[in-house]
């Protein structure tokens, strides 16, 4: 059974108990209380009989959760096991016999209700704690468990007047208060890198001015495309959708003048996905810099010395700004020869861009002669990932999020899954016949002619091409665990994606020193996938649940749910570094949180003034 399944399966499993119990509880209280209805003594020991078989399932799972690792059964094993099982034994011991013997005191009902409440808490366990579990949600939990069991008691006794009434409202109230107000009182974002802090401001990691750099003027407008048949209104740079291609040869500094026309007010930024550059270009609003409002500029400028597949966009309001098209491709080019693919949704409508034309939601067609070498650049620009396939022709994966895999090996008709936000640089010669680029099973682009999409299997990109040992000393280590839970986002308590149990922007801040290695480990307990994109930086991946992987560098990748990835992120590029889910809808609701680097602070802020807001 995968971990993910597991966990699926518990929460099915706590639900189910958490019906059981009570209805077991309810029953015996009613058997205890005149007229003493034999059918309610039976239904008791029926219910109860269901609900240990339930409650031992959810045992089963938890040692399946722990053989997977202590975070995916962290809250399980300290908090909601104890709180079922303890009170189980009780009641097995003292309320079950006591309903064999057709005993007539309702207080012999309380063990089977403390046990029905034990079972509720572990709901509200999975709902509001995550791993690590901390103090402070873990003690909402025995609060609120706390004030029903004191109510409860009082119900059976019926004595002892308001006392157990009043104690029990108020232990739970006190649970609830603390809830809400814990989640309040975290640190602010940038706690410890204000300016005032003292320090390198990020804001003066610029790139160089460069008399003889490649530039180019990027406006941000409202515009419309038609795809699928149906008009969609868009944000574009430049009047295009996709932006313009960016094409910039190695060694090369670019210099990109942004300017904002939007309508509404809405401010605009640029950051340069997958591109290690000075942290004050990052493009991070209330970060590295404060949004761009309408009418306003700003200039970007770096050294394109990495080469490889990027892409730009708009950091403001992302989640809605990148989905209406406020994007487009970034080329540090060593040769020539290659081809840019953007994939991207618009209103829905799934389609394909091929160099510079427009997209479109068919099959997009184009003829290379044969015998020519074809790179194509393929970036992923919507929230989810994409399966490719590529047929017709033997290619290798060139290069993932910009960097060269080494030993790449020929593969043929395979498919491969390539993450939100992430690149795959396929390159093969052009042969006689047609060759395929099918996306999710469709055609998708056809080179001089048709061929059938590829069929074979997927391809794990983190144990293609050479498999060397790896580095395994480190200077820190970092566990990030991702979960779905009840947690504060920007102040307003939700449903939240998690990171350590926090949403944005209360996740805690991990600071690193320049030069150091640190060991990221990224657990996914939810049952969604989560594309992690790091900015500033490549990481190494070491393994992907528990299997060595090929240490490929990446700035963009999926953590399907039940993974635990191991990367190795060199501390090399000092900033204040925006780490996120790249399916910004996720980011949006809680996933997102820095990296900082000791020493460094920033004058901007999120929300503010200025508006800004990363997410
Ligand atoms: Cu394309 Cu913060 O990311
Ligand atoms: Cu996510």
């Amino acid at each position: 059974m995968t971990t993910a399944l597991a966990g699926g399966l518990d929460q099915i499993v706590l639900v189910v108990a958490a019906v059981l119990w009570p209805a077991a509880a309810g029953f015996a209280y009613a058997a205890f209380r005149p007229p003493h209805d034999p059918r309610f003594h039976l239904a008791a020991l029926a219910l109860s009989a269901g609900a240990v078989v339930v409650s031992g399932v959810r045992v089963a799972l938890t040692v399946r959760l722990l053989e997977a690792g202590w975070w995916f059964a962290a809250e399980k094993v300290l908090l909601a096991l104890p709180l079922l099982l303890i009170p189980m034994v009780y009641a097995l011991t003292t309320t079950l016999p006591a309903l064999l013997r057709r005993d007539r005191d309702p207080k012999r009902a309380y063990p089977l209700i403390l046990t029905a409440i034990g079972a509720v808490a572990g709901v509200a366990c999975d709902v509001v704690v995550s791993s690590p579990v901390s103090p402070s949600s873990a003690l909402v939990v025995l609060l609120v468990a706390g004030g029903a069991a004191a109510l409860a008691w009082r119900l059976v006794a019926g004595t002892g007047g308001d006392r157990w009434r009043v104690a029990g409202f108020a232990v739970a109230l006190t649970g609830v208060v603390w809830a809400i107000t814990g989640s309040l009182s975290a640190p602010p974002m940038h706690a410890g890198h204000d300016t005032d802090a003292g320090g390198v401001s990020v804001a003066s990691l610029r790139g160089p001015a460069d008399p003889d750099a490649r530039r180019y003027t990027l406006t941000a407008r409202a515009s419309s495309l038609t795809v699928g048949g149906r008009t969609v209104e868009t944000w574009s740079f430049n009047g295009q959708n996709p932006g313009p291609a960016l094409r910039v040869k190695q060694g090369e500094t670019l210099e990109v003048t942004l300017r904002n026309e939007l309508p509404g007010g809405q401010g605009v930024t640029i950051h340069w996905h997958g591109y290690d550059l000075p942290a004050g270009e990052d493009g991070v609003p209330g970060v590295t810099q404060d949004a761009v409002r309408p009418g306003g500029e700003h200039v970007y400028r770096f050294r394109a010395d990495d080469p490889g597949t990027y892409w730009y966009h708009s950091h403001q309001n992302s989640s809605i700004a990148v989905a209406k098209g406020l994007f487009g491709l970034l080329i540090v080019e060593p040769a020539e020869g290659d081809h840019t693919v953007a994939i991207h949704s618009y209103g829905n409508v799934k389609t394909l861009a091929f160099d510079d034309r427009p997209p479109a939601d068919g099959l997009v067609t184009a003829d290379l002669p044969p015998g020519t070498p074809v790179r194509l650049r393929i970036a992923g620009t919507d929230s989810l990932p994409v399966v490719l396939g590529l047929s017709g022709v033997d290619f290798r994966l060139r290069s993932v999020d910009a960097r060269d895999v080494a030993g790449a090996t020929p593969l043929r008709d395979r498919r491969l899954k390539l993450a939100a936000g992430g690149r795959y640089d396929l390159a093969f010669t052009m042969p006689d016949g047609p060759v395929a680029l099918s996306v999710e099973g469709h055609p998708g682009l056809a080179l001089n002619g048709r061929a059938a999409p590829a069929t074979g299997d997927l391809l794990d990109v983190t144990r293609y091409g050479t498999l060397p040992d790896l580095r395994e000393d480190f200077d820190q280590e970092i566990v990030w665990v991702l979960d779905k839970t009840f947690a504060m986002v920007d102040g307003l308590p939700r449903l939240a994606h998690t990171v350590n149990g926090k949403g944005y922007p209360n996740i805690p801040t991990p600071v690193v020193r320049e030069g150091e290695r640190v060991r990221i480990t990224i657990v996914n307990r939810s049952g969604d996938l989560h594309p992690m994109h790091p900015h500033g930086h490549h990481v190494e991946v070491l393994s992907r649940d528990g299997r060595p992987a090929n240490g490929m560098l990446v700035d963009t990748f999926d953590v399907e749910p039940g993974e635990v990835w191991v990367v190795a992120l060199t501390a090399d590029n000092p900033g204040l570094w925006m780490s996120h889910c790249h399916d910004l809808a996720h980011a949006v609701q809680g996933m997102e949180f820095h990296v900082a680097y000791e020493g460094i602070t920033t004058p901007f802020d999120v929300g503010g003034p200025a508006g800004n807001h990363p997410a």
